[in-house]
C-alpha cells in the first residue's frame, strides 16, 4: 500500500511544479514579473522543504555516519548565508556577473548531485538511461560551471578573461570536437563496463570545453552566450533529475532550459547572428583597425545649451545604455522627462535589446523609476521614426548606437543599432570618449548633428533639469 506521506509529498512536489510554471508565465511581462519571481521562490522553497523532509524520513541517512543530517543543515545554512549576502551586497551594475555566477553554481550542483548518485550505486548494472543522463549532466553541468565563470570574468572586464586562446581557430574546433567525442566514448564505456569513474573524465573534459568554447567569444556576441549558458544550467539540472529520479528537478530544469533556449533565439535575432556563428566564430575580427582621426570633429556642449535645445523640441527620445546603470541615473531621467512633458513635448525611450549587460536591463531600471511602459519603444518601433525626432539624448549608450555596426568586418558588424544618427540633433552624455563593451571607437560622437555632454550621467541629467527650470 502506498504510504500517506508519499502521497502528500508527491502532491506538494506537483504544487511546486505548478508554481514554477505559473511563475515563468508571469515573468513574461514586466508588470507581473515580480509576482512571477515570488511564485518561483515559493515553489523552490516548497520543493527544497519536501526533499529535506523525505531525507529526514530515510532511515539509512538517519543512521549514516558519513552524511549525518547536520551536514545537510550546515550546507543549507552556508548556502542561504552566501545567497543572502551576495544578493543584498552586490551593486546593481554587478547583477549580470552575479547571475552568471548563479548559473555556474547551478551547473556545478548538477555535476555533484549526479556524481554522488552514480558513485553511490553499488550495483554495477546501472540502467542505460541513467548512465546517459549522468553523462549529459556531467558534460553540460561542467561546461556551464566553467563557461559561466569565464562569462562573469568577461562581464567584470578582468584582464585574464580578455585574453584570446593562443591556438588557431581551426585547431580549437578540432580540439573541441575531440573532447566532445571523448565524452561520448566515456558514456559508452560506462554502459559497457559499469566503470562510473569515467564520469570524472567527462567532468574534466566538460570543464575544458567550457573554457575553450567561451573564452574566444566577446563583444556583441556575449549576450547570446549568456542566454545559452542560462539554458545549459537548466538542461544539466533536468538531466540530473533523471539520474536521481526526481520529477520536480526534471520539470524545473526543463523550464529553465526551454526558456533559456527561447531567450537565446531572441538574442540571436536581436543581434542578427546565427547561433553557430557565435559558437564557432569567436575571434574572427581581431584584425579590425580604426581610423585614429575619428574624433577630430567632436563638439562639446553644456547642460544649459541642452536645456535650451530641449525647450524648443517637440519630440525627445532618451536612449539609455550601460552608463545609465553605472550612474544610477534612471530617477533623474524620469524627473527630467516629466519636466519636458510639462512643457508640451513628447518623451519616449528607445530600448535596444542588448543595452546594458543583461536582457531587459534598461526595462528593469526604468520600471524602478516608474517610467510608463507605454513610453518605451523597441528598436523595430523607433528606428523608422528617428528622422522625426528633434533630440535624441544618448545616456551612457555606446555600442548599441555605433554606426560601425553597418560596416563589414568590425566586432559589432551586423548587429542592428538604434539609428540615433538620423535624429535632427543628438546629445551624447558620457564621461569621456572611451569605447563601450566592444572596445571600438564610435563615429556617432563626431557626427555633424551630435554634441557631447561630458560628465557622469546622473549629474549631467540633473544639471540639464536645473538649467531647464531657469528657462
Ligand atoms: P556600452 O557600449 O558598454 O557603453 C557604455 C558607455 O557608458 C561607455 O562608453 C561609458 O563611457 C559610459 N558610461 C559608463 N559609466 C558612465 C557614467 N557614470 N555616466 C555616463 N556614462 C557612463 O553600453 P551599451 O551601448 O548599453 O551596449 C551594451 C554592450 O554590452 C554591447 O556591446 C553588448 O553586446 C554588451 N553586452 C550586453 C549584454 C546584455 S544581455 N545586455 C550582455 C553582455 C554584453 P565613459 O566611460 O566615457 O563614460
Amino acid at each position: 500500500m502506498v504510504e500517506l506521506n508519499t502521497v502528500i509529498f508527491d502532491v506538494l512536489y506537483l504544487l511546486a511544479a505548478i508554481l514554477f510554471i505559473m511563475g515563468i508565465k508571469k515573468m513574461g511581462h514586466p508588470r507581473t514579473a515580480v509576482t512571477g519571481n515570488l511564485l518561483g521562490v515559493v515553489g523552490m522553497l516548497l520543493a527544497a522543504g519536501v526533499s529535506f523532509l523525505i531525507t529526514l524520513e530515510n532511515e539509512s541517512i538517519q543512521n549514516s555516519l558519513t552524511l549525518p543530517i547536520g551536514t545537510i543543515v550546515g550546507a543549507i545554512f552556508i548556502g542561504t548565508l552566501f545567497g543572502t549576502v551576495l544578493a543584498t551586497r552586490v551593486q546593481m551594475t554587478e547583477m549580470p556577473q552575479l547571475v552568471a555566477v548563479f548559473n555556474g553554481v547551478g551547473g556545478l550542483a548538477s555535476v555533484l548531485v549526479a556524481a554522488a548518485s552514480l558513485m553511490a550505486t553499488k550495483d554495477s548494472s546501472i540502467p542505460v538511461e541513467v548512465v546517459v543522463a549522468g553523462g549529459v549532466s556531467g558534460l553540460i553541468g561542467a561546461v556551464t560551471f566553467v563557461g559561466s565563470g569565464v562569462a562573469a570574468g568577461k562581464l567584470q572586464e578582468l584582464n585574464f578573461f580578455k585574453k584570446q586562446l593562443p591556438i588557431p581557430t581551426l585547431i580549437r574546433h578540432v580540439l573541441n570536437l575531440a573532447m566532445l567525442i571523448g565524452c561520448g566514448w566515456c558514456v559508452f564505456e560506462m554502459i559497457d563496463t559499469g566503470n562510473v569513474l569515467l564520469y570524472l573524465v567527462i567532468c574534466v573534459l566538460g570543464c575544458a570545453l567550457g573554457y575553450t568554447l567561451t573564452t574566444p567569444i566577446g563583444g556583441a556576441d556575449m549576450p547570446v552566450v549568456i542566454a545559452l549558458l542560462n539554458s545549459y544550467s537548466g538542461l544539466a539540472a533536468a538531466a540530473t533529475g533523471f539520474v536521481v529520479d526526481q520529477p520536480v528537478l526534471i520539470i524545473s530544469g526543463s523550464l529553465v532550459g526551454a526558456s533559456g533556449i527561447i531567450l537565446t533565439s531572441l538574442m540571436c535575432k536581436a543581434m542578427n547572428r546565427s547561433l553557430l556563428s557565435v559558437l564557432f566564430g569567436g575571434g574572427m575580427t581581431s584584425s579590425y583597425e580604426q581610423d585614429e582621426g575619428i574624433y577630430a570633429t567632436v563638439k562639446r556642449t553644456t547642460a544649459e545649451d541642452v536645456a535650451m535645445m530641449v525647450d524648443f523640441a517637440e519630440r525627445v527620445v532618451f536612449v539609455p545604455g550601460y552608463g545609465m546603470a553605472v550612474a544610477q541615473a534612471q530617477n533623474a531621467v524620469s524627473d527630467l522627462a516629466a519636466m519636458i512633458e510639462q512643457r508640451g513635448a513628447t518623451v519616449e525611450y528607445a530600448i535596444h535589446p542588448v543595452a546594458g549587460r543583461m536582457p531587459g536591463h534598461m526595462n528593469v531600471l526604468l520600471a524602478e523609476a516608474d517610467v510608463s511602459y507605454e513610453q518605451l519603444r523597441t528598436l523595430e518601433e523607433i528606428n523608422p521614426d528617428f528622422d522625426e525626432v528633434d533630440i535624441a539624448i544618448v545616456l551612457g549608450a555606446n555600442d548599441v548606437v555605433n554606426p560601425e555596426a553597418r560596416k563589414e568586418g568590425t566586432p559589432v558588424s551586423g548587429m542592428p543599432i538604434l539609428n540615433v544618427d538620423e535624429a535632427r540633433q543628438v546629445v551624447v552624455i558620457k564621461r569621456s570618449l572611451s569605447p563601450g563593451y566592444a572596445k571600438i571607437a564610435n563615429p556617432l560622437f563626431a557626427a555633424d548633428n551630435t554634441s557631447m555632454l561630458f560628465g557622469d550621467g546622473k549629474a549631467a541629467i540633473q544639471d540639464i533639469s536645473a538649467a531647464l527650470k531657469e528657462l
